[in-house]
């Protein structure tokens, strides 16, 4: 079943009201429940999950250092909405079918606010995970301004939970970024892309058995989750009527497996500013936009004197990247923009020529360097799954980097896949790429390079919490560890790869 492009408008999720506001803290309820929404105009009302009544949920605003106080509250049915693998890790018959717990993606927070996986807890908080400390999350919102998201971060089922509807976005602001003059108010827009697939009913398809299924289990985990239907803020390929001026608008793939490379069909360009931990030191002009899950980009758009047109935003990543299918008609398309909005008043916003310093963080401050390994194995069901560091999410913890100290960290990917690989608590720089002898490394333990060092891409030069990591290459990350101690995970945001043990903890230790 085909649906019709470009028949509904783009939904902008409202910004969530705190429940409570004091000079030094805001307190914020939001609770997570299951309900009916339209995704398009041509299907029945599709049963999702979100929080505060909405899909995607309602987008958090703070300004940085603000002292934001969250309840996340599960008020989810005890059955879940999609297909249950019980024999992924932690997701087996010994605990809660429905359990949720949430992350703010690229935030630094304290750990026992950071949605660890096992930290989850159900309806009523009946019952929780045995790293479940509070029901109270504490937000410092010590970053700089940047566009982040929350979504739920329970081990075993985050793919399913993700899928069901459960992600928003999280907005810091600062100064900064108010003195330059930005795109602001209606002209400041969101945009979460995912792609999800439907039954005829209009509800929400997910495979129950890969490919190849395994005949001993009903249901089994994918290796990955690829829809043929691209949604934008939970609408079907909507359409947004714009204004003959700048926009800015923050990109962020949201989608279980699928990447982007997105473009604008009337080959205009699209002005990138920020990255995944907020503004870049210049903008950049640039055709497309490549993001992998979890990643965002800050853009501006300039329709002026574009009266009357419409452009399509386009994608022609293949699925899985980089050595899936193709992007076809349907999801080599996104979404519209109409220029048909009469200018209502002057535009003055302006794209900045520089945005701020972001100084490079020194190879030579590190004192510590890692080198992990992306790997494939087997499961004990004949199933493929990957691995960081060959190493599974209950192994002993290995990476235990010091408060305050500087590492650097090889990801040496030795699989056909690109993972998009997310550190929590801190935000990293990227260093550099470079293609090296895969066979030699297995046999040999030694990194044998075939290429030169390729910097990061100008659209990465900026904060960034989520890397591509791609196949043949070793990826080199820097970052310092900090503010907090304590323990948080990295992990692969291909949401199956993170279900199926693509996920590590690790501990910041003083
Ligand atoms: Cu977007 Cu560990 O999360
Ligand atoms: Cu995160
Ligand atoms: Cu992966």
């Amino acid at each position: 079943m085909i649906l019709s492009k470009f028949v509904d408008e783009l939904p902008i999720p409202p910004v969530l009201k705190p429940y409570r506001k004091h000079p030094y803290h805001t307190y914020y309820k939001v609770h997570m429940t299951e309900f009916k929404q339209s995704l398009h105009s041509e299907l029945n009302d599709t049963t999702v999950w979100g929080y505060e009544g909405r899909y995607p949920g309602p987008t958090i605003e703070v300004e940085s250092g603000e002292k934001v106080f969250v309840k996340w509250i599960n008020n989810l049915p005890a059955k879940h909405l999609l297909p249950v693998d019980y024999t992924v890790h932690g997701a087996h018959l010994d605990v809660p079918e429905v359990r949720t717990v949430v992350h703010v993606h690229g935030a630094s927070v304290e750990p026992e606010s950071d949605g660890y996986p096992e930290a989850w807890f159900t309806k009523g908080f009946k019952k929780v995970g045995p790293y479940y400390t509070k029901k109270v999350y504490r937000y410092d919102n010590c970053m700089r301004s940047c566009t982040l998201w929350y979504h739920d971060h329970t081990l075993g089922i985050t793919r399913l939970n993700i899928y069901a509807g459960l992600a928003g976005f999280y907005l810091v602001r600062d100064q900064q970024e108010r003195l330059l003059n930005l795109p602001c108010g209606s002209y400041e827009i969101p945009l979460m892309i995912q792609d999800k697939s439907f039954n005829k009913d209009g509800s929400l398809y997910y495979p129950r058995q890969p490919e190849k299924p395994v005949p001993e289990l009903k249901t089994s985990i994918v290796p990955e989750f690829i829809g043929d239907t691209i949604l934008v803020n939970g609408k079907v390929w909507p359409y947004l009527k714009v204004e003959p001026r700048k926009y800015r608008f923050r990109l962020l793939n949201a989608s279980n497996t699928r990447f982007y490379r997105l473009k604008l069909d009337s080959g205009q360009l699209l002005y990138q500013i920020g990255t995944d931990g907020g503004l870049m030191e210049y903008p950049i002009g640039v055709k497309e936009i490549m993001l992998a899950p979890a990643e965002r980009a800050d853009v501006i758009i300039d329709f002026t004197n574009l009266e009357g047109k419409n452009i399509i935003m386009t994608n022609d990543a293949p699925a899985s990247f980089p050595t899936g299918d193709p992007a076809d008609k349907n999801t080599g398309t996104v979404m519209q923009f109409r220029v048909t909005l009469p200018l209502s008043n002057i535009d003055t916003s302006v794209i900045p020529s520089y945005m701020g310093p972001l100084p490079k963080i020194k190879e030579k401050s590190a004192s510590k360097i890692r080198y992990l390994t992306l790997n494939d194995n087997m499961d004990k069901y004949g199933r493929e799954f990957m691995l960081l560091d060959n190493k599974q999410w209950d192994a002993p913890i290995t990476e235990n980097p010091k408060l305050g100290s500087t590492e650097i960290w090889y990801l040496i990917n030795l699989t056909t896949d690109t993972h998009p690989i997310h550190v929590h608590l801190i935000d990293f720089q990227i260093l550099d790429r470079r293609a090296f002898d895969v066979e030699r490394f297995k046999k040999e333990r030694v990194i044998h390079y075939t290429g030169p060092s390729i910097p990061p891409e100008p659209q990465e030069r900026g904060l960034k919490d989520t890397v591509r990591a791609n196949p043949n290459q070793v990826t080199r990350i820097i970052m310092k560890f900090g503010p907090y101690t304590g323990l948080y995970v990295w992990h692969c945001h291909i949401l199956e790869h993170e279900d199926h043990e693509m996920m590590r903890p690790f501990v910041v230790i003083r």
